[in-house]
């Protein structure tokens, strides 16, 4: 089945922000790897949870009932945006607290000198926590290497790490500093040569490729919806018999929750949770007919030829550019191995600087290291302010890549 094209221009008019105009020039939108914007059915559902809706869970009133209905739903939703069973989801205020609270819980089921593998591309909402957890537990945390020349992992070295004693592998599935999208069969296969769990950060991922938790063989799952055109929120998917079996903090009297829901402590955001409803439901109607997660699975076709083309063209377009320093992959020919997020340095300007001059120009990037310290570190970036990225989304139009090569060039 062919994919669907995706109309570019439909899709804009849901977003009210894209509209938005800086000095009479349209304002041109490359921040996504932070945050992406929302489209008006997303707010919607909001709204409505909030006026209609607002009740806690498990009352015999029909707003409880209501607000519980709406929550079974975001399971179903989220189940079928990750690749995964309802039971599976735990919701929580973003990516970075479910990171912590689930080694949290999985280190106290490791010994002391247990292992624990992350790599040099996480966020460090990957990695932070287990240098956490291995000083309340006496683990050793060690981390794989990236490639210096093209930023993709150095899976022989990670393969170096492994022993009888890991516990963990922790990886990104795409980095929100360089783009790289790393080997997740080849990982999952040596995490589980050696009976490692794997802890896989979806964040940067899930806005441009289809998530699958079972059929990636991922035991640990995490992804933010507001990185996907929903609003601040945290999702997890755990693996079911692991969700039922690690150790969850619960308030008295201890109710048995099923699974996942077991790590979701406290009343949660009920209009964020409507609203990611909203987003899977938005980002399955760009995918055609049939099941939502075959609706997605087309979407998500869409979405990848789309961004691609867009990153043939912004690497066509900085092409010859001498002041551009690219970090990360800049063929056109391995676009397998990368989203359209691109981390590069501009000669002779601070990357803060450089942000800062697009910016009068109405043009959003970020500057910085973008919490991923490792590889910010491992490319020696650091100490010059880190870099600056442009994130391309499925709303990112051929003309604003255009515009923002063009004000690089005019950088040079
Ligand atoms: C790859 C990656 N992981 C984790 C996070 C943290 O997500 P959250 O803000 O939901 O805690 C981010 C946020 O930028 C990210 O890009």
């Amino acid at each position: 089945m062919d994919a669907p094209v995706l109309d570019v221009d439909l899709v804009r008019t849901q977003f009210p922000a894209l509209a938005r105009t800086h000095d009479g020039a349209p304002f041109a939108y490359f921040d996504g790897p932070g945050g992406s914007q929302v489209p008006l059915a997303v707010a919607d559902a909001m709204t409505q949870s909030l006026l209609h809706a607002n009740a806690n869970c498990g009352g015999a009133f029909s707003t409880s009932v209501e607000a519980d209905a709406a929550i079974a739903e975001a399971r179903v939703a989220a189940a079928d945006f990750t690749g995964s069973r309802p039971e599976e989801i735990a919701f929580g205020p973003n990516a970075t607290t479910l990171q912590f609270l689930l080694a949290h819980a999985a280190a106290r089921t490791f010994e002391p000198g247990d292992e624990i593998i992350t790599t040099e591309l996480d966020h460090d909402s990957n990695v932070a926590q287990w240098l956490r957890v291995a000083e309340d537990h006496g683990l050793v945390v060690h981390q794989a290497r990236l490639h210096r020349t093209d930023g993709t992992l150095d899976l022989h070295h990670l393969e170096g790490l492994l022993s009888p004693r890991t516990r963990v592998v922790a990886f990104t599935l795409a980095s929100n500093h360089l783009g790289t999208v790393p080997p997740v069969a080849a990982i999952v296969g040596l995490a589980r040569s050696v009976g490692a769990l794997t802890w896989a950060d979806g964040v940067h991922y899930a806005p441009h490729r289809r998530l699958n938790r079972e059929a990636m063989g991922l035991d640990v799952l995490f992804t933010s919806p507001y990185k996907w055109f929903g609003p601040h929120l945290g999702i997890a998917s755990i693996r079911l018999d692991l969700a039922q079996s690690l150790p969850a903090d619960r308030v008295r009297p201890a109710e048995e929750e099923p699974a996942g829901h077991r790590f979701e402590t406290g009343t949660q955001s009920h209009e964020a949770i409507a609203g990611m409803t909203a987003a899977v439901d938005y980002l399955a109607s760009l995918g055609g007919g049939g099941t939502r997660r075959e609706r997605l699975d087309a979407a998500y076709a869409a979405i990848r030829a789309h961004e691609d083309a867009l990153a043939v063209r912004f690497l066509a377009g900085i092409e010859g550019m001498d002041h551009i320093v690219m970090h990360g992959l800049r063929d056109p020919a391995r676009l397998d191995e990368r989203v359209a997020t691109f981390s590069f340095g501009v000669e002779g300007a601070p990357p803060a600087e450089v942000a800062r001059r697009l910016a009068q120009q109405g043009i959003a990037v970020w500057d910085g290291n973008f919490y991923a310290l490792s590889a910010s570190e491992a490319l020696g970036l650091e100490a010059g302010g880190g870099a600056v990225r442009a994130g391309f989304l499925h709303y990112t139009t051929p003309a604003e890549v255009d515009r923002l090569v063009d004000a690089l060039g005019e950088l040079g």
